[in-house]
């Protein structure tokens, strides 16, 4: 198995990631996330969050609608340039994507294929009661055009002054022609972006550009990820979404194969001179000190949240040797990340004593973090299960416990135990999750 189908696996036996619809045979690019990767989905997004805008004053956020005015994407070039080169195979009709393929045949009977044909990723969708009356609209194809049509709403509600940005997390829809790679090309999918308002200066704008695939780029080794699995690719002219001046990709090592994570775009004045032109309203910006009037660049980072999810798992999984013949699954996930920070064990099921006591730290500590409980199978297997959900610290009430009013805490990645007195627990725990 590779890399791929050993995460999968993993993420469907423990509750990370599902098949969307599974029990009517699914439906081909949709993804369900199971309690645990709930869990991982909202930490990193929390992650995002806090960097990008709790801990900044320069930044400020942003939740807009999914469906937008239609008017929207013809502005923002995404009803003509959103596309992806189509053929398809005259013997079997199977399609493929152009541009991924090696070799000018069918990859799956051999068959001649048709000239590529541009394919309008958009996913169209209709609003109103009435047939024949309903309105065609469109699921956003990226949540950048939310905090673009709100440049003016952001500037005069609140008090940024350029420089600034307005971050945003929130789902995305493409009519993928390939959909897979498991969650990797999904049709729907999470992003997490960034639009970075600076002024129209190339030089300063690719100083900022700059500065925010620094950013980027640390904030994954912060939490974690190996820097020689990460590396920046830049975009060829041609290769340029028609929106971008200048784009680099993060792209992750997956077992050799290096795939797209995240882009930092610098969009020029693309977005807002566009939506100038097309709603009629004034988009520009009034510098107070200069008396200048202009239509900013903008800088965007724009990752994409599910697939941060699948390469953080694909980071963290490690098939280890424990002893001769003995090998434990384990995720290294960064505790920050991790879908519980620890779980409660009482040593014995049947010893009441000990169930009352570990519910008693269980209840307390989950007043203020994710925490599991387990109580079933031997502490070997719970450690197992804990292990592979990423679970960095079990703790286990045992008959000392009673006697020292302590507990043992087990580290997911040495395997080392250490006792800690019940009372100190939430803040060593603390302590060592931070
Ligand atoms: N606003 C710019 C934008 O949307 P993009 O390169 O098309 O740029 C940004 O998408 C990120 O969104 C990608 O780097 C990727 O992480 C994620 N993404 C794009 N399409 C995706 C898909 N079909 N499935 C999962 N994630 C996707």
């Amino acid at each position: 198995m590779d890399i791929w189908e050993k995460v999968a696996s993993l993420a469907k036996r423990r509750g990370f990631i599902f098949p969307g619809s599974e029990i009517y045979g699914g439906l081909a690019g949709t993804w369900d996330y199971g309690p645990l990767g709930a869990e991982l989905k909202r930490n990193i997004k929390n992650e995002f969050w806090r960097s990008m805008v709790q801990e900044r004053s320069d930044v400020v956020g942003l939740d807009a609608a999914i469906i937008m005015n239609p008017k929207v994407w013809e502005a923002s070039g995404h009803l003509t340039s959103f596309s992806d080169p189509l053929v398809e195979c005259k013997k079997c009709h199977h399609r493929f994507r152009a541009d991924q393929l090696t070799e000018k045949k069918c990859p799956d009977c051999g068959g001649e294929l048709t000239e590529p044909k541009q394919f309008n990723l958009m996913v169209e969708t209709y609003l109103g009661v009435i047939e024949g009356e309903k309105q065609k609209t469109y699921l956003r194809g990226e949540i950048t055009q939310g905090v673009h049509v709100n440049f003016k709403n952001v500037l005069s509600s609140t008090r940024v002054k350029i420089p600034f940005g307005v971050a945003q997390i929130g789902k995305a829809f493409r009519n993928e022609i390939t959909p897979g790679g498991f969650t990797f090309r999904s049709r729907e999918f999470e992003q997490m972006e960034l639009q970075y308002y600076v002024r129209p200066d190339l030089k300063q704008s690719m100083e900022t550009f700059e500065y925010w695939k620094k950013e980027r780029m640390g904030w994954y080794v912060s939490l974690g990820m190996k820097k020689e699995n990460l590396r920046f690719k830049e975009h060829a002219k041609d290769e340029l979404a028609h929106y971008a001046k200048a784009a680099f990709d993060i792209e992750y090592n997956a077992e050799g194969e290096w795939k797209e994570m995240e882009g930092i775009h610098h969009r020029g004045d693309w977005d807002v001179r566009r939506h100038q032109e097309f709603s009629g309203e004034d988009m520009s910006y009034f510098d107070e000190e200069t008396k200048e009037k202009f239509l900013p660049y903008i800088i965007e980072t724009s990752g994409g949240v599910d697939r941060a999810t699948l390469f953080f798992l694909m980071n963290a999984y490690e098939e280890e040797k424990v002893k001769e013949g003995e090998t434990r699954t384990v995720l290294h996930l960064h505790p920050r990340l991790a879908p519980y920070k620890a779980a409660v064990f009482p040593l014995l099921a049947n010893k009441p004593d000990l169930v009352k006591t570990a519910k008693k730290i269980y209840d307390d500590l989950k007043k203020d973090m994710m925490v599991a409980w387990d109580d079933r199978g031997n502490i070997g297997k719970r450690y197992r299960a804990q292990d592979e959900a990423g679970t960095p610290f079990c703790i286990t009430v045992d008959f000392e416990s009673q006697e020292q009013d302590d507990v043992t805490v087990r580290d997911r990645d040495t395997m080392r135990q250490e006792r800690v007195k019940i009372g100190e627990l939430k803040a060593y725990l603390k302590e060592h999750v931070r």
